[in-house]
């Protein structure tokens, strides 16, 4: 009876043998590195039977039977006429490669893009995100030495740094060339706007609805001089910084502070090179500019484009929650006398939101009803 029951169980056990041979088993991810080839069909089946089958994947390009995009891909594998579905995992883990750094050297005052010759290799097909680390303190307008950091991060967040010297040089204007400009009429502009709001001169200084007013009209005194970026801007600025910070955006101060004697020679260098009308439409003269009052500070990168940055967008969009207003908006320089500066930044505080509706820019020189012209 014995040996009865153990055949059995014996032919039993042959018997499923037989079925899981025929069962077809397959892997349902499989994980390569960006570059390699695309597994094939057999790499996927694990069982050596498959009767008709094939494989078939969406989404996914190809160059040469490699991919080049970090991604998770959905494939459909067709097991006679059954669909299962298995995916294929592309990782990146090689970070980019930064080319041409080298050593910067400007005057003072000189506009500079120091991104512009970098350039970045990687090797994905997706974008490279180069930009200047949060950690390279510089100011373009003082003579020094700065260590710049550049960062080149892939869309799988693998990074690189990359470090050059920015050197800025002193700005040397011989006296004799330099440009005499009139000095700040001292006649009282104290009244009201054409908007009602009182116009306030205290020891020499304009406010305006308690906002501090220097533009063209409106002059700080030579004398004035706040000592640096003012407590109020720093507060503020560095909320404004870790807001940025956590939607991945850096934001750097270029050129914060700068005296009226520092405005004159910057200003002097400018009419020397463009002329004074030109000058005069970029440019402040000394005691006309907002840096003299610690108010207000060039943001990231002096450029043209800057407003077509990540970084230009993000201040754009959200520098008026912080207090902050964009000082010279696009298309306003009969206004306020400048042309577009996408990069100066004024705070001003609460009032900043009246500033800013629907993406659009209003003047401080709209707002409170008032006028950005030279005497002479
Ligand atoms: N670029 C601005 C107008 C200044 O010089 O203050
Ligand atoms: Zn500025």
């Amino acid at each position: 009876m014995k040996k009865v029951i153990l055949i059995i169980m014996l032919l039993f056990v042959t018997g499923c043998n037989k079925e899981v041979k025929k069962e077809v088993t397959y892997k349902e991810k499989i994980t390569i590195k960006i570059g390699e080839e695309v597994p094939s069909l057999e790499d996927y089946i694990t069982s050596d039977y498959c009767e008709s089958c094939t494989i078939e994947w969406t989404n996914i390009e190809l160059e040469d039977n490699k991919v080049y995009v970090a991604n998770t891909y959905e494939g459909i594998l067709k097991i006679g006429n059954k669909d299962v579905s298995v995916n294929l995992e592309v990782i990146d883990d090689e970070a980019p490669s930064i080319n041409n750094i080298k050593d910067i050297t400007i005057t003072a005052g000189d506009k500079v893009d120091l991104l512009k010759d970098i350039t970045a290799t990687d090797n994905s097909k997706d974008e490279i995100d180069l930009s200047i680390s949060e950690d390279s303190v510089y100011d373009i307008n003082k003579a020094g030495t700065y260590n710049i950091e550049v960062i080149a991060k892939d869309s799988s967040d693998n990074s690189a740094k990359e470090t050059f010297k920015l050197i800025v040089k002193e700005k040397v204007i011989p006296k004799e060339e330099v440009v005499d400009i009139p000095n700040v009429p001292d006649v009282d502009l104290s009244g009201t706007t054409t908007k009602g709001y009182q116009i306030n001169r205290i020891d020499g200084i304009y406010y305006i609805n308690g906002i501090l007013i220097a533009n063209k009209t409106y002059a700080l005194p030579s004398t004035y001089n706040p000592g640096g970026l003012r407590s109020e801007f720093m507060t503020a600025f560095n909320k404004m910084k870790e807001a940025a910070k956590a939607d991945g955006v850096t934001i750097t101060i270029i050129s914060g502070y700068r005296s009226y004697s520092y405005q004159k020679a910057l200003y002097d260098g400018y009419v020397k090179t463009y002329g004074k009308a030109m000058t005069d439409t970029f440019s402040a003269r000394p005691g006309n500019s907002e840096h003299q009052s610690g108010l207000a500070a060039d943001l990231n990168r002096i450029d043209d484009n800057f407003g077509n940055t990540k970084e230009g967008k993000w201040l754009d969009l959200n520098a008026s929650k912080y207090g902050f207003i964009l000082r010279y908006p696009k298309g306003k320089q009969s206004i306020t006398g400048y042309k577009y500066e996408p990069w100066h930044f004024r705070y001003i505080g609460d009032e900043a939101t009246n500033l800013y509706q629907n993406g659009e820019w209003t003047t401080l020189e709209e707002y409170l009803g008032i006028d950005s012209k030279y005497q002479s």
